[in-house]
């Protein structure tokens, strides 16, 4: 029986696991040194003056929705084709996200849409780099300079990434990095804060622990929560960082791997990176040619999984979710493009670790999967 093939698996060196247990040594496993030398790292990575750590993706982007004042009323241009967290975070606050379709080409929203949809009430654009595609970004920028918008950027799956000489993270008034143990680099569970602006970083780091002050350790200013990140976290993760533009270098080698074994197979459509050499690879999302419905899409993950190869559907569009479709009356035929992408996307196997034999092995799978079909 060949070694099944997982669908992802964390790239952990010698180096993280010494940092680690040099953390557990240590006296201090919250809010010290090892958060404040991860969070230089990631801002210095994202070419910004701050990062403020935190313990999810998903807390990172609740703060920045905070820290920009978006709430009850507030519409706020979005993608459904994303993980539920990008929209979430808006929730939260009673905040409106507003839908918009993606461009073919990149998985992204498309600009044009963007623009079209903006009103009286657009408050902010929070586009999602999907897949650590780049494209675009420069454009929500402009259009949230033309139409005085806030840009949050989720840069989840971006960390790395580049769109000329600008860096995944930069754009806007500030981004959000996840470290999820399927990300480029992980620390277990945990976020970053991005941003060049000195109030909404401090107002980030009040809230994540309690809406404390600096002023005394039990004076709390506002409403806050306890979204700190460990320092354990934070060590695994300042050390992986160290290893980023390796760990990157061997994504893009992966992926080129995949071109190389998949690109003839012509019932299946490569993931679309605009410039594959710049993005930074987060999963591999390849998709059905339009003849195959979400039937055989489902029926080809059975088929992989039979085989050992993991497999997902990436992404269930969010503007279907059924607490989305109550919360927002959002309905299917909404956002046609999505609806058609999403119902014959799935994610590959795809890790920096992964061998040219594994990649071999899931694609003898796939094109047997493809001929059952
Ligand atoms: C686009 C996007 N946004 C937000 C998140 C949320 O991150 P977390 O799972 O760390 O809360 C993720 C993580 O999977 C993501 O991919």
């Amino acid at each position: 029986m060949p070694e099944s093939v997982p669908l992802s698996s964390p790239d952990i060196a010698p180096a993280d696991i010494q940092a680690v247990m040099e953390t557990l040594q240590s006296p201090r496993l919250s809010i010290g040194p090892r958060t404040e030398a991860f969070e230089q790292a990631v801002a210095k990575i994202a070419g910004r003056r701050h990062g403020v750590a935190v313990n999810s993706g998903t807390s990172g982007l609740h703060l920045c929705v905070r820290a920009l004042d978006l709430g009850p009323g507030d519409q706020v241009i979005t993608t459904p084709f994303s993980f539920v967290a990008t929209t979430n975070c808006l929730l939260f606050e009673n905040a409106r996200p507003v839908f918009v379709d993606i461009d073919p080409d990149s998985y992204n929203m498309d600009p044009q849409a963007v623009e079209e949809a903006i009103t009286d009430q657009t408050k902010a654009i929070l586009p999602v780099e999907v897949f650590g595609n780049m494209a675009h970004f420069d454009r929500y920028e402009a259009l949230a300079k033309k139409h005085n918008l806030r840009l949050l950027e989720d840069c989840c799956e971006a960390l790395g990434g580049r769109l000329g000489d600008r860096p995944a993270g930069s754009f806007g008034d500030c981004g959000v990095f996840a470290f999820y143990p399927n990300k480029q680099i992980t620390t277990g569970e945990g976020g970053m804060v991005v941003t060049d602006d000195d109030k909404l970083a401090d107002l980030a780091r009040s809230m994540r622990n309690q809406g404390r002050d600096t002023s005394a350790w039990l004076s709390h200013a506002r409403l806050g929560y306890n979204y700190r990140m460990s320092e354990i976290s934070a060590a695994l993760g300042a050390a992986q960082a160290q290893r980023l533009d390796e760990i990157l270098a061997k994504r893009r080698n992966v992926a080129g791997m995949y071109r190389q074994a998949l690109g003839e197979v012509a019932e299946i459509h490569l993931p679309p990176m605009a410039q594959p050499q710049q993005a930074s690879w987060f999963v591999y999302v390849i998709r059905l040619a339009d003849r195959y419905g979400p039937g055989q899409r489902d029926r080809l993950m059975e088929l992989l999984r039979q085989g050992g190869i993991g497999c997902n559907p990436y992404f269930v569009p969010i503007h279907l979710q059924p607490y989305v479709r109550q919360m927002l009356g959002t309905r299917a035929g909404q956002f046609p493009i999505t609806e058609r992408i999403a119902e014959r996307t799935l994610a590959l196997p795809f890790f920096s670790n992964m061998s040219q034999e594994q990649v071999s092995r899931v694609k003898t799978v796939l094109c047997e999967a493809i001929k059952k079909l």
